[in-house]
């Protein structure tokens, strides 16, 4: 049950479109990847075609698992201005696969880099966060988590921004995790429960 969200335009950024990865964008995929920055924050590297063609067809049947949800991030095809619309710019992930209750899940994103600094990805998460907790989705999410090394201070911002609290520091587990990181989290509490308070 592949989704698509709409973002609504600001007064200072454009309308942006969450929608499945296709197969089709191979392209924008390694166009946005080649980053050194994405090179040293994200632990999968796409460098080449054969590689972004099997990251793509994961995407899509982690979808058909109904444990992973995962969305381009795209400046809305009417926004002319935009050099970039209707184009992927960036990737935002809801696995909610290692807890078997669906209960919880952990948050990914990236955004190309001639795109940051404009808010996209912070009102992309605020999209799929309310999606996540909403009753459009198949899992019944209370808990998004969210992780980025210590370092990471423009992913920091971003978990500000959405409302994801600052829950513990993290230990260093190199070699993927090398410097330590924040777990930032973000509860959704069922309005019955609520109601109980
Ligand atoms: C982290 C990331 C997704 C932020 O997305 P974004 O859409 O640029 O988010 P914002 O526009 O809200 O900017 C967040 C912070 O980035 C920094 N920033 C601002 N302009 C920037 C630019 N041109 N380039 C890089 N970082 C910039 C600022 O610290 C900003 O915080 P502020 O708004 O308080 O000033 C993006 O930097 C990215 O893709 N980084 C590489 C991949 C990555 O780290 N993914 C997360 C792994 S946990």
């Amino acid at each position: 049950m592949p989704v698509t969200l709409s973002v609504p335009a600001t007064a200072a950024a454009p309308a942006l479109l969450l929608r499945p990865w296709r197969t089709g964008d191979a392209n924008a995929l390694l166009d946005a990847r080649v980053d050194q920055l994405m090179l040293r924050q994200l632990n999968t590297s796409l460098t080449d075609e054969e590689t972004a063609r099997q990251w793509l067809a994961a995407q899509r049947e982690s979808w058909e698992t109904g444990t992973r949800f995962s969305f381009a991030i795209m400046v809305a095809v009417y926004e002319a201005a935009e050099a970039d619309a209707g184009r992927p710019v960036g990737h935002l992930a809801i696995n909610a696969g290692n807890d078997p209750t669906g209960s919880s899940a952990e948050v990914g994103y990236w955004i190309a880099a001639r795109s940051r600094g404009r808010g996209f990805v912070p009102r992309a998460l605020a999209a799929a966060t309310n999606w996540a907790f909403g009753p459009e989705c198949p899992l019944p999410l209370t808990t998004l988590e969210l992780r980025h090394s210590v370092g990471n201070h423009a992913s920091c911002r971003v978990a500000e921004k959405c409302g994801y609290q600052l829950r513990t520091l993290l230990p260093a587990q190199p070699p993927v995790f090398p410097t330590g990181g924040h777990l930032h989290v973000r509860d959704h509490l069922p309005a019955a429960v609520l109601a109980l308070r």
